[in-house]
């Protein structure tokens, strides 16, 4: 991704700095760990690398507002969001090695829950404002409004990927976190582009499950989906602008064939337009140099 880079701690704590100097107000960290395994170690552990830049953060940048990413993909081995079992499983067992087959797997929905929720206490302890989680198992939300409530942390909200859509936008950004999947796809767990319906339905879940905000995803392919989420549902919509969607316009201007201002710009007031409050992109620092 052009203009976008992996960042060590430090050199997050001055990006932050220099975003909330520009009027960016508040941000999202996603971690590339050093290694992964099939228990998504890095995403929960005490000093796994968000929850270090986390605490770097707070103590320099202390009015930053923070969101923390809770997925495991980032974290996991071969790449998928929940854990992987081998196809038939018998009942109970947590964890087993993946598969080397492609087809003969199993995400492990209910297994998954615990890591999520232990991920979640885990970034809010280290400092994060706004817990985000995006991997999309079911009952995530209600597992992780527990976990936070039993650990002290009722106040901490979640900013739910609500209905986020299997998509071929968010190609870029696993690359560069190296997550995507070693076998299968993630259609088993992320939502189908053509179900409306559907996503009506998960996102009134969430909210029923504790979710405060919500979020739709990808966002300028998902523009009518936002606006009925704005119509239907009184709470914080945000949208997130994916990496593919920002390399498309990276790509198309770096040929001249577009005007890459106007049309960042024309893209960020679409999903504006379409009803998000908050908005997710990786045009922030730039729209915000520009807006101010
Ligand atoms: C983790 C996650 C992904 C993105 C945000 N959180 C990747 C995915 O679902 O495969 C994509 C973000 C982007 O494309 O900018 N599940
Ligand atoms: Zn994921």
């Amino acid at each position: 991704m052009p203009g976008v880079f992996n960042l060590s701690v430090d050199e997050a704590v001055k990006e932050v700095r220099e975003a909330h100097s520009l009027g960016v107000l508040s941000v999202i960290l996603f971690g590339l760990p050093e290694k992964k395994d099939e228990i998504a170690t890095g995403a929960w552990a005490n000093d796994g690398i968000v929850q270090q830049a986390a605490r770097a953060i707070k103590r320099e940048v202390p009015d930053a507002i923070l969101m923390g990413d809770v997925c495991l993909c980032e974290y996991m081995s071969h790449g998928h969001c929940g854990i992987v079992e081998a196809a038939p499983q018998s009942l109970g067992a947590a964890v087993a090695s993946p598969p080397a087959a492609t087809t003969e797997y199993e995400i492990v929905n209910d297994a998954t829950l615990e890591l999520l929720a232990r991920t979640s206490v885990s970034l809010a302890r280290a400092g994060i404002d706004i817990i985000a989680p995006s991997d999309m198992m079911d009952g995530r939300v209600a597992a992780i409004r527990k976990g936070l409530d039993e650990a002290g942390l009722a106040n901490t909200p979640i900013l739910s990927y609500a209905a986020k859509f299997a998509s071929g936008f968010y190609g870029p950004f696993r690359e560069a976190a190296d997550s995507a999947p070693q076998f299968g796809d993630r259609r088993s767990y992320q939502m189908d582009g053509a179900n409306f319906r559907e996503a009506m339905r998960e996102i009134e879940l969430d909210l029923e499950e504790g979710a405060d905000m919500i979020m739709v995803k990808p966002a300028m392919p998902y523009l009518d989906v936002i606006a009925a989420a704005r119509e239907r549902f009184d709470v914080p919509l945000a949208a997130y602008q994916v990496s593919g969607e920002y390399a498309m316009i990276e790509a198309a201007a770096r040929n001249n064939w577009i005007d890459r201002e106007r049309v960042m710009m024309e893209s960020l007031l679409s999903i504006r337009r379409a009803g998000a409050s908050i908005i997710l992109t990786y045009y922030a620092k730039e729209a915000a140099r520009l807006l101010g």
